[in-house]
């Protein structure tokens, strides 16, 4: 019953120099407060979404030469790449220890190129986008195609579009992972390249 009374009493009875003091300084409190969550909410999204980082492209590529020779079983390659990594994040910058491209034509692995070693890591800062350019994936490679793959070659070094996967490996602080890029590759007559390529996303394949 006192309790009751009392709270009938400050209610009807306010100071009310008591009042305005509460009215300006809660709010304030309470704003600062919801300025210091919400920014802890921003870096800890950031954070937390680490693993879904950095996002790979193949903006473009050339291919100049794609040629299997059967009786020695001798695959030629030239192809140019440019890669874009993309770090999204607003506030985290990625360091890259390890990246590696290695190229698949039909399942069956023929290429391999380092774009950033242990002895050469490399910092990417926050929001910000990086190309490698012409990445030169060339040379000859012995290959035992499966009769079907080998049938696409068959059809010779008449222009035609080739798939090829390309599986990208990175090792960053805290995430390392692949994404694969499947790229579609109109080949270039006579060593010069052809217009037609478009840009490739690369999807994720296994982050952690
Ligand atoms: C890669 O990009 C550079 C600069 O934009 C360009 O000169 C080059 O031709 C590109 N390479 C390929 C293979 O498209
Ligand atoms: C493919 O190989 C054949 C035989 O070696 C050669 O005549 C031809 O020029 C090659 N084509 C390309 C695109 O390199
Ligand atoms: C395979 O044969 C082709 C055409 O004769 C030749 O250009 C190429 O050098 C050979 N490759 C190997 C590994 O002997
Ligand atoms: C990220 O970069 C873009 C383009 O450079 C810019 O417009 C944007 O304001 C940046 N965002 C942050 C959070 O820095
Ligand atoms: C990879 O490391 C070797 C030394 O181990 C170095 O000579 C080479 O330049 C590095 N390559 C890249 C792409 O950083
Ligand atoms: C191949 O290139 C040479 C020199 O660039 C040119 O003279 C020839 O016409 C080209 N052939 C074809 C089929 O494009
Ligand atoms: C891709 O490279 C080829 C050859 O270098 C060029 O002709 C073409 O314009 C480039 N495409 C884009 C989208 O940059």
């Amino acid at each position: 019953m006192s309790a009751k009374d009392e709270s009938f009493g400050s209610s009807y009875l306010p100071s009310f120099d008591e009042t305005n003091d509460l009215k300006i300084t809660k709010p304030d409190v309470l704003r600062f407060a919801l300025i210091i969550i919400f920014v802890c909410g921003m870096i800890f999204s950031d954070i937390t979404e680490i693993p879904t980082v950095p996002k790979f492209y193949v903006d473009n590529a050339s291919l100049t030469q794609f040629n299997y020779t059967k009786t020695n079983h001798s695959l030629s390659y030239n192809l140019a790449l440019n890669i874009t990594i993309t770090n999204p994040k607003k506030y985290i910058g990625l360091e890259y220890s390890d990246i590696q491209v290695t190229a698949y034509y039909g399942r069956t692995r023929f290429a391999f190129v380092t774009l950033v070693n242990e002895t050469a890591s490399f910092h990417q800062n926050s929001n910000t986008t990086v190309s490698f350019e012409n990445v030169a994936v060339q040379g000859q490679k012995l290959v035992l195609f499966a009769e079907s793959v080998f049938n696409k070659y068959s059809l010779g070094t008449a222009a035609g579009v080739y798939s090829v996967d390309l599986l990208i490996a990175f090792k960053e602080t805290f995430v390392s992972g692949n994404a694969i890029c499947n790229l579609k590759l109109p080949l270039g007559f006579n060593g010069t390249a052809t217009p037609g390529f478009e840009a490739t996303k690369c999807w994720r394949r296994r982050y952690y």
